[in-house]
């Protein structure tokens, strides 16, 4: 496994020679090999950074997290796991199996790091994606797995209530969180969901959904809202209002932007779909110290966007994260970025 992390300098030179989401597919299905190796399982089995928090009542063994959309099938959880990070969110998953977007649609900006992606939810749909969930081994090994679910594109707007009830319904008994994802820009009128009354509607009904599921299982899963950094302050303050008022448990904060304002004049600026990387981590930070200066510390806080240094997630959490999340400074760092993450955090516990 050290191999895996030390190498990954050479294998970038060979991916990023690759089309982003080919290389995306090879690199998972690499990383599953490599899982399935005993020895290599054996060798990573000692290399998992631990610095333990609870968050929203859960155990994680470190603070840091992997992101939506990695695994968006959750095919790979375990051998993401095996990388070291404290937490794994899947998805994001949508009732129905999907194509997505037609290719390409995922886009490296090398020189400014970042990545633009228009997927537009490309997944398998619910059935094969909680076949999948159980059948890895991480939550009965004490891992925390956060699922991430969606709407299908050809759901209505008006109706997408029924796709994230059907959704919770599903992954509920397979869930350490559930993660409603309320802010991909590349799903038509799917941020509209952040304006107070389509999200006082969803929120009012997941909330009762999710009563009746815990009384069925016996057991109260924790709800959280991931929202886009390009929400203004009024609207920030609007989105706290009502995870407050509906005992939403927690916020992840943020998705990608639609700003490009970072990148002007770069090969790839104009593709359209969403910006990540390091001019999220800013964009993040005033949407992390707003919501955390309003809820206090009643609701969790998880920071996503741009982190690609140790340094960057100890801002996040100095801002009011309790956790934080990694996509994008994986695919220009490598796995060693999350042990250098947990690292840094160290020393502020
Ligand atoms: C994403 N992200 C994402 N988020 C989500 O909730 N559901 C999803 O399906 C996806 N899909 C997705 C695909 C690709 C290719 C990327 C790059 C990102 C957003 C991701 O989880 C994260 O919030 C942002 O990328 C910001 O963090 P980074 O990448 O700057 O660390």
């Amino acid at each position: 496994m050290s191999l895996l992390f030390n190498a990954y300098p050479l294998a970038r030179a060979a991916l990023f020679s690759m089309d982003p989401e080919q290389a995306h597919e090879h690199t998972l299905r690499a990383l599953q090999h490599s899982h399935q190796c005993t020895l290599t399982r054996l060798l990573s089995a000692t290399a998992q950074p631990t610095l333990p928090r609870t968050v929203m009542g859960l155990p994680l063994r470190n603070p840091i997290g992997l992101a939506a959309g990695l695994d968006k099938n959750g095919a790979y959880i375990d051998a993401l796991a095996a990388l070291g990070f404290g937490f794994i969110e899947v998805g994001t998953v949508t009732p129905r199996a999907q194509p997505g977007n037609p290719k390409p649609r995922m886009f490296r900006l090398p020189r400014a790091r970042c990545l633009i992606n228009r997927m537009g939810f490309n997944n398998n749909g619910l059935d094969t994606f909680i076949a999948n969930v159980k059948r890895s081994q991480w939550r009965s090994k004490g891992g925390i797995l956060g699922l991430n679910i969606g709407k299908n594109a050809a759901t209505p707007i008006e109706h997408a209530v029924d796709d994230y009830l059907r959704c919770l319904d599903g992954v509920y008994p397979h869930a350490d969180y559930i993660t409603i994802n309320i802010s991909s820009p590349n799903t038509k009128n799917l941020r509209s969901l952040q304006s107070h009354n389509a999200l006082d509607a969803l929120l009012a009904a997941l909330q009762s959904r999710r009563q009746q599921l815990a009384e069925a299982h016996k057991c109260m899963r924790p709800l959280v809202v991931k929202i886009a950094p390009d929400l203004l302050a009024d609207e920030i303050t609007a989105v706290g209002q009502l995870i407050s008022h509906h005992g939403i448990d927690g916020v992840i904060a943020t998705n990608t932007t639609l700003s490009r304002d970072a990148v002007r004049g770069l090969p790839h600026e104009d593709e359209a779909g969403g910006l990540s990387g390091p001019p999220v981590h800013a964009m993040s930070l005033v949407v992390i110290r707003q919501l955390r200066q309003q809820l206090g510390d009643k609701v969790a806080i998880i920071g996503v966007g741009g982190i690609e240094s140790g340094q960057q997630a100890i801002e996040k959490i100095q801002a009011g994260a309790d956790a934080v999340q990694l996509y994008t400074g994986l695919i220009y760092r490598g796995p060693a970025l999350i042990r250098e993450c947990v690292q840094a955090l160290d020393p502020l516990y």
